[in-house]
């Protein structure tokens, strides 16, 4: 597969310059997106020279270069994995038939809502971090933060590719919508509730990297099996750059945690009051705050019984994730998958169409997934020889979307009542104190190898550069 061509105004591998007015229609949305990126990107940090991977070529070994540069000059641009010779759609009622080059009229609307809803999640989370970069721990963390922020620019630059490309005038349109929703805000909210919170502090970073960025790869991977041939290959390239942002969280979490043991041990107490006042953030908080963003994420998946998720399947346009290992027939008609229900104030399990379970099936899939970083954070504590257990709260706690959702349920998974509710519910989600207390820890640190001192450093730089190496020159 060949390299990018980076004289083009618009890196690419697409042959842009062979489609006029795809490539103009391009370039007219690219000073908007610039625009958007200096009103709505990171804070402050037009200036700064900071050492970031751009990709270079989709060939696994060695798809990224890095180097210096300012943010606005990033080269974002629009990379497709290589295309699969003879590719066939392998799930759905299509099952068999070749893979579409292009899109069939008559699922136009759901592809189209499907690209939108993905793309809108790109831009909305760089306008959720973008006051960070103010607080930052150390070089290396705002270098991590930029880097996520960067390449979710440019997977909004993939997706309005596909809308440019095959949805004309309409995917035209989306494609500045896209420039003009806003992260929170009341008039042109984000599509999806989990875009439109804060992300307040580092903590809230960490976390929503580790546990929606995952949301995020698990999306991908359900396209990326896509009978839909340019949105397959398309969110393919992106997972290589998701991977990154999943580590930034799952390392950034670990090391926070680091940091804690080391101190609880120091001081000889597990006192969160002691804690804090040494200034590390002790592990009950940390519970907390994984406890919302995990329950925040799940509920992205959507409601737990859904016929959009059958007709997706069934149509061809989204799979499961890892559709192609799977042994079953592909088409899950008459098969059934359980669910919870709330029955009499209880929860039951219920078994429903396995067609119906798709939004179910992929939140399963991703809880597993999400769990093994969880106990690696364990382990940490472990090592420490501290006896506290991080853990993931039960899957019907704190839903605001589907059948689990007029419920109260305790992080063991227990119905309680409203009043049983209230009065643990500070023990069980972050507080207005906790985070007030979050917040007090966040200075900037800009020396370089220095870090806050509420995380530990990392075991390696990036790129294997020295633990002092500058990473952001801020000029
Ligand atoms: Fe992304
Ligand atoms: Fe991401």
């Amino acid at each position: 597969m060949s390299s990018i061509n980076y004289t083009d105004k618009i890196p690419n591998n697409v042959n842009l310059s062979e489609d006029r007015t795809l490539q103009r229609a391009l370039e007219q949305w690219q000073p908007n997106y610039l625009s958007w990126w200096n009103d709505m990107g990171p804070d402050g940090s037009q200036d700064f020279d900071v050492y970031l991977r751009t990709a270079v070529s989709v060939d696994p070994q060695g798809w990224a270069q890095f180097g210096h540069v300012k943010m606005p000059d990033y080269r974002w641009g629009i990379f497709l994995n290589p295309a699969e010779q003879g590719r066939k759609i392998h799930f759905g009622d299509h099952l068999g038939e070749d893979a579409w080059q292009d899109v069939p009229g008559e699922y136009r609307a759901n592809l189209r809502r499907i690209i939108v809803t993905q793309g809108d999640t790109e831009p909305a989370s760089v306008e959720q971090q973008r006051h960070l970069g103010l607080t930052a721990p150390s070089q290396y963390d705002l270098r991590n933060l930029f880097q996520v922020n960067v390449e979710e620019g440019r997977h909004l630059w993939a997706m309005v590719y596909l809308l440019h490309k095959f949805f004309g005038r309409d995917g035209r349109e989306e494609g500045e919508a896209l420039l003009e929703r806003r992260s929170g805000q009341t008039d042109n909210p984000r599509i999806l509730q989990a875009f439109n919170e804060q992300t307040p502090d580092w903590l809230s970073f960490f976390m929503f990297t580790y546990f929606t960025d995952r949301d995020g790869k698990f999306q991908l991977c359900a396209l990326a099996e896509s009978a839909f041939d340019p949105l397959a290959r398309t969110t393919k390239f992106m997972l290589t750059e998701e991977a990154h942002h999943m580590f930034v969280g799952e390392s950034g979490v670990s090391r926070v945690i680091q940091r804690t043991c080391q101190v609880m041990n120091e001081l000889k107490t597990d006192d969160p009051a002691k804690l804090r006042a040494a200034g590390v953030i002790d592990l009950p908080t940390l519970q907390r705050y994984l406890n919302f963003h995990f329950s925040v994420t799940i509920d992205l998946f959507g409601a737990d019984e859904s016929s959009n998720a059958a007709t997706f399947y069934s149509t061809g346009l989204k799979g499961r994730y890892e559709e192609g290992k799977r042994t079953d027939d592909h088409q899950l008609r008459g098969q059934s998958y359980r669910v919870l229900n709330v029955q009499n104030g209880q929860l039951v399990e219920k078994e429903v169409p396995m067609l119906n379970a798709l939004n179910e099936v992929l939140r399963d899939d991703y809880i597993k997934d999400s769990i093994g970083g969880i106990e690696r954070w364990n382990r940490v504590i472990e090592k420490a020889g501290i006896p506290f257990r991080l853990k993931a709260p039960h899957k019907a706690f704190h839903r605001n979307i589907g059948s689990l959702s007029g419920i109260k349920v305790s992080p063991e998974g227990r119905v309680v009542s409203e009043g049983e509710w209230a009065a643990h519910v500070d023990q069980w989600l972050p507080t207005a104190t906790d985070r007030v207390f979050v917040s007090s820890l966040m200075g900037r640190v800009v020396e370089p190898g220095k870090f806050a001192n509420w995380i530990a450093p990392p075991a390696m730089g990036i790129n294997r550069q020295p633990a002092n190496f500058e990473y952001v020159r801020f000029n």
